[in-house]
Order: C-alpha cells, then structure tokens, then sequence
C-alpha cells in the first residue's frame, strides 16, 4: 500500500498548488486499475516474452515467505555466478562507502535488507533476460546507456519528492525493459513510427495502441506482474507514460512513480515523448526545486561514477543540450505540447 506518510501533504513543500487528498488506494488496486481487461493473450505469438533466470525467480518466491532467513536467499543467489558477481560488485561499490569489503552473498544482503535486496536481484535478473536478446532496431549500449540514466534522473527526482529512492530507480530502469524484445519481434510497426518520428503521435504508447491495441507499458508491467515484482514497481512500469499528469494525481504525486514518469520525458533513442523534454523545462516555471539543467549534470556526473571513470560519449547532457539552449535563449516554440503538460500547474 502507498504510505499516507509518503504522499501526505504538507510533509514537503508541495510543488504545485492543488493536491487533493490521498484516498485509501492501494498499489494493487492501482496496478489493476492500469491492467484493465488487457490480456497478455491478445500479443501476437511472434513475440517472445523474456523470461528471469531461474535463480531470480527462485528469490522471488522464497523471499515471499516471512521466514525465510538470509541464509537460504544466499545460497539462491550463488547458485548464479554472474548474480553473485554483480551483488557483491553492487555492493562494494563507492556508492555503499564500506570500509570493509563484503566477501560473501549472504553479508551483502544483509547489509542491503530484504527490500533492496529484492529490488537489485531483481534489476540484476531484468537485464540478463532482456541482455539475452537483440533488437533489429534499438542500439543495445544505447538503449542501457538512457536507461541508466533515466534511473539516476528518477532517484534525483524522488530525492526532491522525498519518495523512495531506490523503488524511483529501478522503476525507472525497469520502464521500457520490453522495448528491445517488441521492437525486434514486432519490428514493422516501431520501424514505422522510428522513421517517420515527426509525423506520428506525440507519445509511443499512442501509436502502439492504434497499432496494436496495447503498448509497452501495460505489456510490461503484466509481465513484472507475473515475476512477482512488488507493486509499487509493476506500477512504476504501468504508469510511466503518465507524463507530468502523474504530479496531478493525488495517489502518485509523491510517489516513486511521479519520479519515474518524469524521467520517461527524457530524450531516447525513439524519441517516444516527442516533446518530452519541453514539459520537463516548462515543469520549472511551476516547481522552482526542479531545476532540469541541474538534474542533467547532476545525472552524468552520478553516471561518471558508476561507470568508474570510463567516458561516457553520450553524456544526457549532450542529448538535451539543443532543446535547453533554446529554452535558455527564449525560444519556446511549443505549440505542440500537449494539454497535460498543463494540467499538473
Ligand atoms: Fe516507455
């Protein structure tokens, strides 16, 4: 359930002046209200759904039960080496600052707690299944490039929400983790919207449902539904094309879920908010904490670092440079924003 503590008003200064007051919503309720009568039956059969590795599933289902120890999670964990290499790399990262390196699984979940624990396997698990496959048309080191960086933009963006942090990461990791599957198995239709961008629908997700009769966020967040993803991140996943409407809402406002939503206006390889980035600078004129520039710094500077002093060669910065020039310059030519852009002022 979304805690009436996160999202109460008056614990933080509110960016926006309308907040209606949280009802009791649940994030099951919302993830099935996102679902509808979607069927992941209805997706053509030439597309094939990426599946976790078997260990990931494994600590999905025994970390369910209330009693389970650490130990036994542990030995789920080693029984995949690349799983194993990644926790303890995660978590003798300079992001955790020990003093002492970690040596064992099981000392680095419990350093971690059952929670964050849950949210790296997890993460861990969605890459290798979606890493397994390519797509004809995404880029792979670009397409995890602005995951990354989308991630890191999520958690500065809860930061400023004092939401959860690490939900608002990996939701944001976790948002288009099907995008590489569909646009290599259903090639033809994102081919068409890659190609002819600027005479398509302002958001992907509304050429997918005129196409398909679904999209990539409601696909993909069954899917996290069926590994057995908490809520709040399946919801992460089924809202996050909500845009800036998402900070209107009186259930997601302060949630992780708001922080992921704004990081999918980012620029990508699809271009899939077409005037994404516009709605972040003109969200500045109505949240003064929210300074995009900032952020975008703030993010390759973050992203520098977990790259371990490897150049990144497509910084955010680059990719959003154009359009915050122009905005810096007075240049705001954004007729073609669309009314929600609006709504959360
Ligand atoms: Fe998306």
């Amino acid at each position: 359930m979304i805690s009436p503590g996160d999202l109460a008003i008056g614990r933080i200064q509110t960016p926006f002046v309308l907040v209606i007051a949280m009802s009791d919503v649940t994030w099951s309720q919302l993830r099935e209200q996102a679902i509808g009568a979607f069927d992941m039956g209805n997706m053509p059969p030439t597309v094939k759904l990426p599946a976790l590795p078997l260990a990931v599933t494994r600590f999905m289902e025994r970390s369910r039960d209330p009693k389970v120890d650490l130990l036994a999670l542990a030995r789920v964990v080693e029984t995949d080496t690349g799983l194993t290499a990644e926790l303890l790399k995660h978590i003798n990262s300079a992001y955790f600052g020990l003093r002492q390196k970690v040596r064992t699984v099981q000392q680095g979940l419990a350093l971690l707690g059952m929670r964050q624990s849950k949210l790296f396997v997890v993460t861990v698990g969605m890459q290798a299944a979606v890493r397994a496959r390519q797509s004809k048309l995404l880029s792979q080191a670009c397409f995890w490039n602005s995951s990354l960086q989308r991630a890191i933009f999520a958690r500065e963006v809860a930061r400023l929400l004092n939401t959860d942090l690490d939900v608002a990461f990996a939701g944001a990791l976790l948002q288009d983790f099907l995008l590489p599957v569909l646009t290599n198995d259903l090639f033809d239709t994102y081919s068409d919207f890659a190609t002819r961008r600027a005479e398509m629908p302002e958001s992907l997700i509304d050429h997918e449902d005129a196409s398909l009769g679904w999209n990539h966020a409601v696909a993909g967040g069954c899917i996290a539904y069926r590994w057995q993803l908490p809520d709040d991140l399946v919801c992460c996943v089924l809202y996050h094309h909500l845009g800036l409407r998402a900070l209107a809402d009186p259930n997601l406002c302060r949630s992780p879920v708001a922080a992921v939503c704004l990081s999918a206006l980012l620029p990508d390889q699809l271009r899939q908010n077409f005037h994404g980035l516009e709605q972040l600078i003109r969200l500045q004129t109505k949240w003064p904490a929210f300074r995009l520039q900032s952020l975008v710094d703030q993010v390759d500077s973050l992203h520098e670092e977990l790259s371990l002093g490897v150049e990144n060669h497509f910084p955010l910065a680059r990719r959003c440079r154009q359009v915050l020039n122009r905005s810096m310059q007075g240049d705001e030519d954004w007729a073609d924003v669309p009314q929600e852009a609006a709504v959360a002022g």
